[in-house]
């Protein structure tokens, strides 16, 4: 039996995926994708440019425009990869609080999701790939041979993302960052176009209380328990 060769990995903000996502590519040797550095790399261009981000059209026009590159990471200070936008290094400016708190925002424009959609699509159909994001298994990657989508309750969540944002010496409140995670759930699963939610076929697993090992564990295991689907464009 042949193992899975396009792992969708789906589910909220902070609920691990990335965690999850690094490790299963690193234990499978295979291409480490978060799509969500491309939301964020078009609100930072956005916000950097002052083009409006209640404008559609003009952010579906930067978003045509510009080129984002994702790249194996360039240098040993924590970043997972390189994030450039016309070839300027935005890695970490992407991770700015102005952009978590806007990204929803512009990543619910159905312009800005076709906009990067055939770029996700044709790197996740190469294989050998671990996609991240909260629409691959249901529109980006419907075909994938194995969908998780991770989830954690939000106060979990908001308290990984504060003590990042911490640890990467960002001034915070965790009240903030909490009423900041229900918005950005409320409106990541409620917009017209790719909302979050589970693929029909994506096996649930919940983070609450695992440490990421044992979450890893339990994703190995789906990998090798799942066949390669066998018909794809
Ligand atoms: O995973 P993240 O927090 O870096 O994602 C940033 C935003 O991008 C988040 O608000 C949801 C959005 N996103 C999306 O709509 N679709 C994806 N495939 C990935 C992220």
């Amino acid at each position: 039996m042949s193992q899975a060769k396009i792992i969708a990995i789906d589910g909220p903000a902070a609920s691990g995926k990335t965690t999850l996502g690094v490790q299963l590519a690193r234990r499978l040797d295979y291409l480490f994708f978060d799509t969500g550095v491309m939301y964020r790399a078009i609100t930072w261009a956005a916000l950097d440019r002052g083009v409006p981000l209640d404008n559609p059209e003009a952010l579906t026009r930067l978003a045509e425009e510009v080129v984002i590159d994702v790249r194996p990471p360039s240098r040993d200070d924590g970043r997972l990869s390189d994030v450039l936008l016309d070839g300027q290094d935005i890695t970490w400016e992407i991770r700015h609080p102005q952009v978590d708190q806007n990204v929803s925002v512009v990543s619910a424009y159905p312009g800005v999701r076709s906009a990067l959609f055939n770029h996700q699509r044709r790197v996740g159909l190469r294989g050998h790939v671990v996609m991240v994001g909260r629409d691959i298994g249901t529109v980006v990657l419907p075909e994938a041979d194995l969908k998780i989508y991770l989830d954690a309750s939000v106060e979990e969540r908001a308290r990984r993302r504060y003590a990042e944002l911490v640890a990467r010496g960002a001034s915070a409140r965790y009240e903030d960052v909490l009423e900041d995670m229900h918005r950005r759930d409320r409106i990541d699963s409620t917009r017209a176009i790719a909302p979050l939610r589970p693929a029909e076929d994506a096996v649930i697993l919940s983070s609450d209380g695992l440490e990421a090992d044992e979450v890893l564990e339990r994703a190995l295991a789906l990998v090798h328990q799942c066949q390669e689907q066998p018909s794809r464009e």
